[in-house]
């Protein structure tokens, strides 16, 4: 495999790192590790400082304070040039008047690379990612997903320790996308090359992250692998911002072993009595005529294998996705349960509290039952 001949040790550290424009503080302090061969996908709202952070990973902005470490090296002030990086942007910033054969060859060119060894290097990355037939083109004469493979491929062709990419996908259609992250998945297997990858895409968030980290206001509100955060997120904010549709939060209060609010009375266990968030995800209820929800339908979604009904709960609004075709009436009341441990509770700090899983009469927790309070 053309790509497995290099192997710089390449784990990033990044310890305090405060950056401010001006008035703005744009990164508060964010510690970040990166181990060698891993792919840390970095998530926030817009403006949270995620290019930011790419941008100081790679030279491009010095931080005010904090170290930056790669592959055990100090590089907090070290020129771009000497970081060892590939960068990928949302726009592939190819040379329009060079071919794909020279924008993949240019970085090595820059860097007075013998004309035996940019062929060798050009061939190979053309080859693993499909480009061979298309290297004597022009970037006009490429499609949108075309393109970004070259921009790809002039990061590879370098042969970086590290590569960063700052939402590299989203100048692409739906198709092209799943397919080129598909590539980038299997190119991070091939390499085993260490990824920084910034997205707003939830799909590339869960599917290619080893590690995924949510920034908030620039700082690190959680971190861990993808699937862990989706079903434990830490925060009310993480919960609300990982999940599509979003979750549905109401404000209930916890007495007896219940959380009760408007329009709901559901059970909880082992929570201690008080004001609460109830967050629960559009995907994890189900209709059930003695469920403790009441949903009042506004609109209906029907897709066929599923149906989105949009309404109101106890006056705050509230999105249920329901199996297969059932619709309910625009103006119905429907009754629905959250199925068995899929309840999140948040304090009033906002920080998530723990319920017990629930107690399950018929199931293989029903010896445990009785150390439950439902
Ligand atoms: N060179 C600059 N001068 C002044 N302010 C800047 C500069 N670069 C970024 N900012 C500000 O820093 C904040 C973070 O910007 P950044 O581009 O890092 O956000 P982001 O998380 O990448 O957002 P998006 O998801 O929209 O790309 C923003 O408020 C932005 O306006
Ligand atoms: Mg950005």
């Amino acid at each position: 495999m053309t790509g497995s001949l290099f192997r710089a040790v390449a784990e990033l550290g990044l310890r305090d790192i405060r950056k401010a424009f001006g008035e703005t503080h744009v990164l508060k302090g964010v510690d970040l590790s990166v181990r060698d061969g891993e792919l840390v996908v970095l998530v926030g709202p817009s403006g949270c400082g995620k290019s930011t952070l790419l941008r100081t990973i790679a030279g491009l902005e010095l931080p005010d304070s904090g170290t930056l470490h790669i592959g055990g090296r100090d590089v907090t002030k070290a020129a771009p040039k000497d970081r060892d990086i590939g960068m990928v942007f949302q726009s592939y910033a190819l040379y329009p008047h060079l071919t794909v054969r020279d924008n993949l060859a240019f970085g090595l060119r820059l860097r007075k690379t013998d004309d035996a060894t940019v062929k060798e290097r050009v061939d190979g990355v053309a080859k693993m990612l499909g480009l061979a037939p298309l290297l004597d083109r022009y970037p006009r004469q490429l499609s949108g997903g075309q393109r970004q493979r070259v921009a790809m491929g002039r990061a590879i062709a370098r042969r970086p320790a590290l590569f960063l990419f700052d939402e590299p996908l989203s100048n692409l259609d739906a198709a092209l996308r799943a397919e080129v992250r598909v590539e980038i998945k299997r190119l991070h297997a091939e390499l085993s090359a260490t990824m920084v990858y910034v997205t707003h895409d939830q799909v590339e968030a869960m599917t290619l992250a080893d590690k995924l980290v949510v920034l908030n206001g620039g700082l690190v509100e959680q971190e861990g692998p993808p699937l862990e955060i989706y079903e434990r997120p830490a925060t009310k904010f993480v919960a609300g911002f990982l999940g599509s549709p979003a979750m549905n939060f109401l404000e209930g209060t916890v007495a007896d072993g219940r959380v009760r609010g408007e329009g709901f009375d559901l059970a909880v266990a082992g929570v201690q009595p008080g004001k609460v968030t109830v967050g629960i995800r559009p995907h994890d209820v189900h209709l059930d005529a003695s469920g403790g929800m009441k949903l009042v339908v506004e609109v209906v979604e029907a897709m066929g294998f599923e149906t989105y009904a949009h309404g109101k709960l106890g006056g705050v609004p509230f999105v249920a996705r329901l199996e297969g075709d059932h619709r309910p009436g625009v103006g119905e009341t429907i009754s629905l349960s959250v199925t068995a441990g899929h309840l999140h509770l948040f304090d009033e700090s906002d920080r998530r509290i723990s319920v017990a899983p629930p107690a399950s009469p018929k199931g293989p927790l029903a010896e445990d039952a009785s150390l439950e309070v439902s």
